[in-house]
């Protein structure tokens, strides 16, 4: 393994123990709120065995981080990330479509894509663990929109789709990204190239995500008009592959 490979790997998984310590919060956080207005809600106890498989997840990445001598992944950072403008219902709606409906659901696909290459028996250990749980997790969020499309309008999250979205994009997804090392050897060590997180990315959005929410009311219209955009601005088609 090359040292810039060993870097890529360490980087990448201290960075998911990071997103996994801040899910776990936010998933006790909002199972604290819902009981406010839907104490019957299956959700509530299902947040609270998510966020339990969140801190598990996170040690089995900050093992894989150290082990590839990366950086502890810093301190989580758990803020509501709904407009200030929102009501706490209409806050815990935006923060599980975003948190699950989006980010979980997204990270299912990336998990799958792992599991398809050959990656280090370790790396394969932690990627299958993870994956399990995910897929619960992002059912947790359709779950929720699913009861609450049912009780009242849940059609003006659709204006709010391309914050979620911007919010959920990891930095540098819709840049260029230069020459890098073999894309098999940073897969061996779960690191997805940069195009193939766009393609993923795009891929699951459409096949999944938009579709979910037009089911339950969302209109997802502002939100492919967003992906248009970013895509069209920073991407050109053939890099799309
Ligand atoms: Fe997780
Ligand atoms: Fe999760």
């Amino acid at each position: 393994m090359t040292d810039e490979v060993r870097r890529l790997a360490g980087a990448a998984w201290a960075f998911r123990a990071r997103v996994e310590r801040e899910a776990s919060s936010r998933f006790l956080r909002l199972a604290g709120m819902i009981p406010a207005f839907d104490p019957a809600s299956p959700v509530i106890a299902l947040l609270r065995r998510a966020a339990a498989d969140e801190d598990r997840h996170a040690v089995l990445c900050a093992g894989l981080a150290a082990a590839y001598g990366g950086p502890d992944g810093g301190t989580p950072e758990d803020a509501c990330i709904a407009p200030r403008s929102f009501g706490a219902r209409d806050a815990v709606l935006y923060e599980m479509v975003a948190a699950c409906c989006i980010t979980e659901t997204e990270s299912v696909a990336t998990l799958a894509t792992l599991l398809s290459e050959t990656a280090e028996p370790r790396v394969r250990t932690v990627v299958h663990e993870i994956a399990k749980d995910e897929v619960v997790h992002g059912r947790m969020g359709w779950a929720h929109l699913a009861r609450e499309a049912a009780a009242r309008d849940v059609s003006f999250l659709s204006g709010h789709l391309p914050s979620m979205l911007e919010g959920s994009v990891e930095a540098g997804l819709f840049s260029a990204g230069g020459p890098g090392p073999e894309p098999d050897e940073l897969l061996r060590h779960g690191v997805l190239p940069p195009w193939r997180k766009r393609e993923i990315f795009v891929g699951t959005l459409e096949e999944v995500v938009f579709p979910g929410l037009e089911k339950l009311g969302v209109a997802a219209a502002p939100a492919r008009a967003w992906l248009t955009q970013r895509l069209g601005r920073r991407v050109s088609p053939g890099e799309m592959r």
